[in-house]
């Protein structure tokens, strides 16, 4: 018997299994050609953060894009770091992320869906690489010590107010059931022993946010765990939605198909993995709060200074050789976008198509560019399917999260709704909006900007399908369209980078008789079609009668 082996659909490449640490990660993609090495000094205040960016704001297609390693970091006062800084090393594309998993790119919702059923539990070592290193005490707070000794990259340079983590995973523990959470928090660097974090607030929020509250009653200060680097299949389950009492350690596990070894923190009795490249140990406190930001965020706007938590560090450990790990994050399309779009549209699906049942959804699309994949949210149908079932899709999709939905669109399945110019196609001629838009009334405002009033918000639901047959879409046939490409790659023009629609199709509207027109215009017959309408014309109309209203006496048969 043959195993099959899993591909990486655009290389072939067999897959190799889930990195078990970040290193580990990063020689896979030096391996496939995909990380910059940057060795030449760079200022990591004022240029790394937007040398990477140039890679989405450059519009370079997704297979262009890489990871960077920064070998050579100094800082704006021209300390130079021991620490190499990686970049875009988790998800600048999907293959990325997917490399991180082990799967393909299609297979990743149902690698969540399984590890979220069936989670392993991590097991506990006692010797960690994450602690070959250990600063504690008077060493935090030495002038260049503690946290300055860390590479942290400002990621807005012009914006931000200071060096920021971005690639956290932030382990808490509800202390009345104990059930951790990981979350992905930024980190606002303070003093060299003094972080701030925000966490979200809003309802649906950060579930650390959760356990804050909690030890706000108790009037004690909640411990904290922030983990820099670690195999990506662990690090994803920190910008992922799970529920408040599962334990993403263990659907980590599950998604590297074997526990996660875990060690106790040196300071505090939380669990890191063990193969870590850093780890920031601390304590929040629980009663007073300090201003934070601004920080460029993913909503594609500034953060400004909002009072958030402020952290006392306790220990800083890592590896004797650790990579410090960044995010590509503000605007989007980013690295956090595509993370979100890759782990969020699966599970639309799943819940639209086997939770609710929704007939004929095909496929859900959450618009990236600028708006940051929660808002906006686009559903592919099967022709013919019922009006109802294509509201209830619309309002599954609106409510299944807080902060997600707030504009639902269904398209027809001949739609690509990555491309919004075609959704806005699909509006502007397959809607009539006295019947095809309803707006539905208290929502919560959600991730954005707080800036004008802003007390509650609606959720905007249009059905853009087609709701009856519609003449062809206007471009060449398919195979004229491809034998026109051969001609234009012969005659050596500029490569083409085709982008759906790209050809013509069917609609349901049409007339076999026009089958025969076209195929004898292609054939250059077409003096044979004008004999045709010669017999067919008619007096007593006006200019644009359609054919069919009035019968037609031209038919060839
Ligand atoms: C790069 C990146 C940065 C993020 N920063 C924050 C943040 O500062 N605060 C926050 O609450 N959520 C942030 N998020 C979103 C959370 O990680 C996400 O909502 C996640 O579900 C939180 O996990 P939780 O539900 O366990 O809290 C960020 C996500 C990414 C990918």
């Amino acid at each position: 018997m043959t195993i099959p082996v899993k591909t990486d659909a655009k290389s072939a490449k067999p897959l190799p299994k889930p990195a078990k640490d970040f290193q580990e990660h990063l020689a896979i993609l030096e391996q496939r050609g995909l990380v910059a090495r940057i060795d030449r000094a760079i200022d990591k205040d004022a240029e790394l953060h937007p040398l990477a960016r140039w890679q989405f704001q450059g519009a370079l297609p997704e297979e262009q894009r890489r990871a960077f390693l920064f070998t050579n970091v100094v800082d704006g006062e021209g300390r130079k770091y021991d620490i190499p800084v990686a970049v875009g090393a988790l998800a600048t594309t999907s293959e990325m992320y997917a490399l991180g998993m082990g799967v393909p790119v299609s297979e990743i919702g149902d690698a969540w869906l399984k590890a979220i059923n069936h989670p392993i539990a991590p097991v506990t070592v006692k010797k960690a690489a994450c602690q070959e290193v250990v600063i504690q005490g008077d060493a935090l707070r030495e002038p260049n010590g503690g946290l300055k000794l860390l590479p942290v990259p400002n990621s807005t340079p012009g914006f931000d107010a200071a060096p920021y983590l971005t690639a956290t995973l932030c382990v808490t523990k509800d202390p009345e059931t104990g059930v951790r959470n990981m979350g992905t928090y930024r980190g606002q660097l303070k003093a060299t022993d003094r972080l701030g974090v925000r966490m979200a607030s809003r309802l649906g929020g950060a579930g650390g946010y959760a356990h804050w509250l909690k030890y706000q009653k108790l009037k004690q200060p909640m411990p904290i765990a922030i983990v820099i680097g670690c195999a990506p299949a662990i690090f994803f389950t920190g910008p992922q939605k799970l529920g408040t009492d599962m334990d993403e350690m263990g659907v980590a596990g599950a998604l590297l198909g074997e526990a996660v070894k875990t060690v106790r923190c040196i300071t505090n009795d939380l669990e890191v993995p063990a193969d870590s490249e850093i780890v920031i140990e601390g304590v929040i406190d629980s009663q007073l709060l300090e201003p934070e930001g601004p920080f460029g965020e993913s909503h594609g706007h500034v953060a400004l200074e909002d009072y958030n938590m402020s952290m006392q560090v306790t220990a800083i450990t890592m590896k004797k050789k650790p990579v410090f790990v960044s995010i590509i994050s503000q605007v989007t399309p980013s690295e956090s976008s595509v993370m979100k779009v890759v782990a969020y549209e699966p599970l639309y699906l799943a819940h639209l198509r086997d939770h609710l049942g929704v007939k004929g959804i095909k496929r859900v699309v959450m618009h990236e560019a600028l708006s940051n994949v929660r808002p906006v949210i686009f559903l592919n149908f099967a022709p013919g399917t019922p009006k109802t079932e294509i509201w209830r899709g619309l309002q599954g999709a609106s409510t299944l999260q807080a902060q997600c939905g707030k504009i639902v669109i269904a398209v027809g399945e001949d739609v690509d709704a990555t491309n919004a110019d075609a959704v806005f196609w699909s509006m502007a001629y397959r809607t009539n909006l006295n019947e095809d838009l309803h707006v539905v009334p208290y929502r919560a405002p959600g991730h954005g900007p707080k800036s004008g009033p802003r007390t509650s918000d609606a959720t905007l639901l249009i059905d853009a399908t087609p709701k009856h047959p519609m003449p062809p879409f206007a471009l060449p046939a398919k195979e004229f369209m491809e034998r026109a490409k051969v001609i234009w790659d012969e005659l050596g023009l500029p490569a083409l980078n085709p982008r759906p629609p790209w050809y013509g199709y069917s609609l349901g509207d049409w007339d076999a008789n026009w089958d025969l027109w076209a195929k004898r215009a292609v054939e250059g017959k077409w003096e044979e079609t004008g004999r045709e309408t010669f017999q067919g014309r008619k007096g007593g109309m006006i200019p644009e009668t359609p054919v069919r209203s009035v019968g037609n006496n031209s038919k060839s048969d």
